[in-house]
């Protein structure tokens, strides 16, 4: 995304990426997009299949008590919206983008490192490098910034010297095991599902792709769950008085994910800019993680197309601080959700009614509901 915005500023860059285009492609990963990120792909000139394929979600809906209660976006989001367009197609456009613009994209490359980004360059002795193999070839780049958007587990963040940044996480004490299944969603909108047994989510990737998830160890053995005791499960804890039933289909991948809440400060070192997962990870409990990632570059791809056009470097030594304030804005957001729909202690009966009385109160309360509306839509972006 932000090579495919900065080529729109005329402003050149290339991509590494560790894995193959059809590994990307094909890997099963988030899900909803919020107004922002939607209006952002669109203006850019990516959004024609999401236009055409993406699913328009105009509420969400809690369900406790056996009993769903549903936060109407029209009436308390201004009229915004959440879209379900799976993230591995939004990028599979941005490749055929890239391929249209003739940008670099250099793919499963190896042993990649990043060098001498630390030096702040006034007599222009060391500029940024990236060294890394593809095809048997080794490469060395030069270049004047390294965006770091190489995911949590990738090497930017690592590079950065000890000390300089300071880390702030919180890991919880269960996962998501995820299931995608070929079966037609049982509900047109999100449902989020507290139960006594523990959290559910039901959602879906098309008009005949479900995507549902429960609470789990954050160890789970995924060979534990035949899917026969997924569906079980699942039946347990979407049950309601109400006139629904969960449709069943076959199962057609599964795994269990882990959750944390994590931030950097400062987003960027000398010129190592990160962004994204690199920088922040959020539980996936309000699907906030691509989203986020996004209103990062959001923020800098303008800031490198001011230092080109001007040789001004503001907007760049601002963007930490500018990012910051939203990341953990949606960091409370999704700590939030969290903790209000996971059974947290199996034995702990006041946590249990406190949790109840939250899910009341924020499907009955106005103010409370809009709360909730206007961070799922999407808080404003810079
Ligand atoms: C998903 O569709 O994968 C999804 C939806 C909502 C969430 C998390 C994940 O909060």
């Amino acid at each position: 995304m932000l090579a495919h915005l900065l080529h729109l500023q005329g402003v050149d860059s290339l991509v590494v990426e560790a894995r193959s285009r059809q590994y990307v492609e094909e890997r099963v990963r988030a899900g909803v997009l919020e107004q922002g990120t939607v209006d952002l792909l669109k203006e850019s000139g990516v959004g024609e299949r999401l236009e055409r394929e993406g699913l328009t979600h105009h509420g969400v809906q809690l369900r406790f008590g056996h009993r769903t209660h549903r936060i109407d976006f029209k009436e308390l989001a201004n009229g915004r919206s959440v879209t379900i367009y799976p993230q591995n197609k939004v990028i599979a456009d941005l490749f055929d983008a890239r391929a249209a613009a003739k940008g670099q994209v250099f793919l499963e490359a190896a042993d990649v490192s990043v060098h001498d980004f630390g030096v702040s360059d006034a007599n222009g002795s060391g500029k940024p490098k990236i060294r890394f193999r593809t095809g048997g070839e080794s490469h060395e780049i030069t270049c004047d910034f390294i965006a770091g958007c190489d995911g949590f587990h990738g090497v930017c963040r690592p590079s950065i010297p000890e000390g300089a940044l300071t880390v702030y996480d919180r890991i919880y004490p269960f996962g998501w095991l995820g299931i995608l299944a070929e079966a037609p969603p049982s509900s047109e909108e999100i449902i989020y599902a507290y139960h006594e047994r523990g959290f559910a989510l039901l959602s879906m990737r098309s008009p005949e792709l479900s995507r549902l998830y429960v609470q789990c160890a954050p160890d789970e053995d995924i060979n534990e769950w035949p899917d026969e005791r997924i569906w079980k499960e699942l039946h347990a804890r979407f049950a309601t008085v109400e006139n629904w039933t969960l449709t069943e289909g076959r199962i057609i991948q599964k795994g269990v994910t882990g959750m944390r809440s994590f931030v950097v400060e400062p987003m960027q070192y000398g010129n190592l800019f990160l962004a994204g997962d690199a920088a922040h990870i959020v539980p996936p409990t309000g699907a906030k993680g691509l989203n986020l990632a996004v209103s990062d570059i959001r923020v800098l791809a303008p800031a490198f197309a001011e230092f080109y056009k001007t040789g001004k470097r503001s907007l760049l030594e601002s963007y930490s601080e500018t990012c910051l304030r939203r990341v953990w804005k949606v960091q409370r957001f999704s700590w939030w959700m969290t903790s209000m729909l996971h059974l947290f202690n199996t034995d702990n009966a006041f946590d249990q009614r406190r949790q109840l009385a939250e899910l009341d109160y924020v499907t009955s309360s106005r103010a409370a509901s809009q709360t909730l509306a206007e961070n799922y839509v999407g808080l404003p972006m810079e």
